[in-house]
């Protein structure tokens, strides 16, 4: 049922051309995952030159490094997220998507969102971040990042957290104490803590991800 939903959804924002990035799109990266079995929804900024390339969202260098951190943690791809992105189109040379592309992608967000129900939703960076909570000038990601909080997406309330981007993690690569890299890491146990419990992948899916 979800499925079919999504499937209606992902039509009309593949033949979108409510905003710019439709003349320089090669195609449209939609949403990766399972949406029957996904209790939490990743959502990152916009696509890079690979996911415009393949139509998946995180697949490229960043993607990569977020594959690692999820494995690590726990937590399944395929199974437990259901990944998209603030804006569905590629914006030239990567650069952070104007407020008339959101808003022309914003439909699309909160229709998956809507579809989902998800349990949690996490935020990766400030683009998505700033989608759903205004900030005040003292509150960067690094204050934010790793607290619950409530977003309201078409008058339903969702737990939410945001952590760092994965791009952020690819400039910055310490694993000492109090570097991103590791809370990222504990972001993430979090998130599988509370959302997942203390469930442990199959034995299957443990060797495949080492
Ligand atoms: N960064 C994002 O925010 N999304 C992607 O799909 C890839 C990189």
């Amino acid at each position: 049922m979800k499925s079919q939903c999504l499937e209606i959804v992902r039509q009309k924002c593949e033949s979108c051309k409510a905003c710019p990035l439709a003349k320089t799109r090669n195609n449209v990266v939609f949403s990766d995952g399972n949406p029957s079995t996904a209790k939490i929804v990743f959502i990152g900024e916009a696509p890079g030159e690979v996911e415009d390339e393949m139509g998946i969202p995180f697949v490229g260098r960043a993607g990569q490094l977020m594959n690692e951190f999820l494995a690590e943690a726990g937590i399944s791809r395929e199974d437990d997220i259901y990944m998209i992105n603030t804006v569905k189109c590629r914006p030239p040379e990567n650069r952070v998507p104007t407020d008339e592309e959101k808003s022309a992608c914003r439909k699309f967000l909160d229709a998956q969102i809507d579809i989902i129900k998800p349990e949690a939703i996490v935020l990766c960076g400030a683009t998505a971040l700033k989608s759903f909570v205004e900030l005040d000038k003292k509150q960067t990601i690094s204050k934010v990042r790793g607290k619950w909080m409530t977003v309201t997406v078409d008058g339903v309330e969702y737990k939410a957290i945001t952590i760092f981007h994965p791009s952020y993690l690819l400039r910055n690569r310490s694993m000492e104490e109090g570097s991103p890299r590791r809370l990222m890491q504990q972001d993430l146990a979090e998130i599988k803590n509370t959302i997942l419990g203390d469930r442990v992948m199959s034995e299957e899916k443990e060797l495949v991800l080492a």
